[in-house]
Order: structure tokens, then sequence, then C-alpha cells
């Protein structure tokens, strides 16, 4: 079966993120996502590795622990967790060109990370191989079927296994005009309330799931965002040309004006029972 016929909107998903991999690679040091500047972050690039150590705290790494990264983009905080924490890590992505250039990233790092092109809601993985699962911005925001996706994870994870989502949730209706922009421009699936996310996830097997609002931390990575595309616009066009500057920058004003600005952030936190 082909990617495509998986999840209702993987292919879209798979072509935009081949078509901003050289852009945010440029702009990033590797993770894709808001930053978290409650840590004192005066940058994009820490106050995205302070996201992800919010999130490995989340997941109560130990040494040599099989992670899963949901999700993966270029592969950034699968290798810093691999640093960070010695733990070994693969990750799925829909995208060719991420995963690609995580492969890349991993064999020059020499870190314990793989990466395959995989969709979500049916992964190349045995029952019970993993010892924690995190998703950075890639179910909620992209998945339709987030109950698929959590039973699938579960699937994955050994019984007792943690499973971390950041990521937005719905705190303000979008209006059906603003969920086509939010679709075309970001391949984003209508938002869900925290509370629906709960359900889905405990009917997906877990329990102990936590909920902590990240919003207040993580708005002001807007700005930041906004401002690293504008600073860094000549380097931009030197690796993705007119075509790649301005998809960043259509992306950037739609994500931080729609959704960092707009939405909840959430950091979720279960156990498979
Ligand atoms: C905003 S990027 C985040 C990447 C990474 N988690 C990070 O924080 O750097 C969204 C990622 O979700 C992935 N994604 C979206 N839907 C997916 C699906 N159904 N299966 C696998 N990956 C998916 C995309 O391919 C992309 O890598």
């Amino acid at each position: 079966m082909s990617i495509i016929d998986q999840s209702g909107n993987a292919g879209a998903v798979a072509a935009f993120y081949d078509m901003v991999t050289d852009a945010f690679s440029a702009l990033f040091d590797g993770s894709v996502h808001a930053g978290y500047c409650g840590r004192g972050a005066t940058t994009i690039v820490e106050a995205q590795a302070h996201l992800n150590e919010e999130v490995f705290d989340g997941c109560s790494l130990r040494p040599d622990d099989k992670v899963l990264d949901v999700g993966c983009g270029v592969g950034g905080p699968a290798m810093h967790a691999a640093q960070r924490h010695g733990v070994r890590v693969s990750g799925v992505t829909l995208s060719p060109q991420q995963a690609a250039a995580a492969t890349a990233a991993a064999e020059r790092s020499g870190l314990q990370v793989d990466f395959a092109v995989a969709d979500m809601v049916s992964m190349p993985f045995p029952d019970a191989s993993f010892d924690a699962a995190y998703a950075i911005e890639s179910m909620l925001f992209h998945v339709s079927d987030k109950a698929a996706a959590f039973t699938e994870i579960a699937r994955v994870l050994k019984p007792g296994g943690t499973l971390v989502v950041a990521d937005y949730a719905l705190s303000k209706p979008m209006s059906p005009e603003d969920e086509a922009i939010a679709e075309q421009a970001l391949c984003a699936v209508p938002l869900v309330p925290a509370e629906q996310v709960r359900k889905t996830v405990e009917q997906a097997g877990f329990g102990d799931v936590e909920i902590r609002e990240l919003t207040e931390q993580v708005r002001p990575s807007a700005r930041m965002l906004v401002d690293t595309v504008t600073e860094r616009r000549e380097e931009l066009l030197a690796v993705a040309g007119e075509e790649g500057l301005a998809g960043a920058t259509e992306s950037a004003r739609r994500y931080t004006g729609m959704f960092v600005l707009e939405q909840d952030y959430i950091l979720l936190r279960a156990r498979k029972a």
C-alpha cells in the first residue's frame, strides 16, 4: 500500500515538507517547531532546543532507551535526544526529502538514530518495541484520524511506555475560511480542544494522562520566528531560491498568526496501560 493511501492528506504533507526542507534547514538547527521561552532563550534555535527538553523531561528518558520520534522532520529533536540523553531514536516522516536530510545528518553525527519514510498510522515496527515515543507538532497539527495514530503508537510502545505530545489544541474556533487557508498554506487539519485529545488518547489504551498548557511560554517565539525569516532573507534566498524564500515567509506568517499567537500549546503526557 502506498503512503498516500493511508492518512487522507499524507501526499500533500509529504509534498509540503519536501518543498520547505532546504529553507527550514537553513533557518533552524534541525528542529521544525515553535520555541519554549520559559528558560531564558534569546534566539529561536535556543527556544526550540528548550522545547525539545520539555518533551524529553516528560518522556523520563534513561540511557539506552529505545525511543520513537513520530513525525521526525529533519531529525533535530531525535539527534538532540540521542546526544543529551544517550538514547536510541527511530524517527518517521512522510517526506522523503526530510528522511534523506535526517539520515545524512545522522551518518555525520555517529549517533544511534535512524529515520524512515512512513505514515504514523501504520508504522514499520513490531509490537511493543519502544520505551517511549514523542510527537512534536506532527499529529495534532497534521493528522485527521488521531484515534488511528494514537492506537498505532500504543501498539509499538511497551506496556508502561510513555508518550509525550507537544502541539496545538483548539482554544478559539476557526472560521471555515481560516481552516481552508491553514490547510492550503500549512497542510494543517482542524485543531481539536485539549480535552477531546485526552479522551482520544484514553480510548487508544493510554492512562495517567496529564496535560500542561505551555501557551504562555511558547507565544513569544512567534516574534523570534518572524524575525529570523526576515533577518536571514539573503541566506534563505541563496539556499532555497525565490520560491523557497516565498514559501518560508508565507509559512512563518500563517503559522505564527493563526497558531502560535491564537491557539493553545499543550504538552500531553500519557502512559501505555
Ligand atoms: C512541523 S514538522 C515537525 C517535525 C519535528 N517533529 C520537529 O519538531 O522538528 C511536522 C512533521 O510531521 C510529519 N508528519 C505529518 N503527518 C504525518 C504522518 N501521518 N505520518 C508521519 N509523519 C507525519 C511531517 O512529515 C513532518 O516531518
